[in-house]
């Protein structure tokens, strides 16, 4: 019984013991990809008010903004991957583990066309800012009308 006792201090301490992450656990792999949305959709919506004249164009703003979409439109898709996942708890339809595939692909598409933003961003050349932008703007839906609810 102490033994027993010492031994699972130790493991404790030593780290050993899981941790609940959004790699190990379905939930949390949820709120991992769905707080990725939400980086995703804010750095995307600063940049289109900034194209749409809403708001002052700003080189260095829409470059901190492409700086992030090229790093956070690779985060969610590992999410989907997670062993329990598919069970639902977000708005995700189950259309994604059907195809996950062509999914992935769509994911993959969003993730180089930030890239591309990124690169487009770097130069500071507006009517490059302003293509690359409508081209990575379109993955949204062309992805939500098949695979969000
Ligand atoms: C490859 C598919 C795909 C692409 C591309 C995609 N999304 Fe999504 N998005 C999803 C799925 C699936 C969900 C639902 C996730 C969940 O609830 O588990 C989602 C959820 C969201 C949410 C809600 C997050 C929350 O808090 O619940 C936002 C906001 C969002 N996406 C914004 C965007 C924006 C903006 C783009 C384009 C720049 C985009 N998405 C591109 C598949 C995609």
């Amino acid at each position: 019984m102490k033994k027993a006792l010492i031994s699972t201090l130790l493991l404790s301490l030593s780290g050993l013991a899981t941790a609940s992450t959004a790699f190990t656990d379905a939930a949390e792999a949820v709120k991992y990809r769905q707080a990725s949305f939400q980086l995703i959709r804010h750095n995307m919506l600063d940049i289109r008010d900034m194209v749409q004249g809403n708001i002052e164009w700003d080189d260095a703003r829409i470059k901190r903004r492409a700086d992030a979409l090229a790093l956070v439109s690779t985060l969610p898709w590992e999410a989907f991957k997670v062993a329990g996942t598919e069970q639902g708890g977000g708005d995700a339809k189950a259309a994604v583990w059907q195809n996950m595939a062509d999914f992935t692909e769509l994911g993959e598409k969003l993730a180089a066309d930030a890239a591309a933003l990124k690169v487009a961003a770097d130069s500071g050349e507006q009517a490059a800012i302003r293509r690359a932008f409508g081209n990575y703007a379109r993955n949204c839906k062309a992805c939500h009308d098949n695979y969000k609810n």
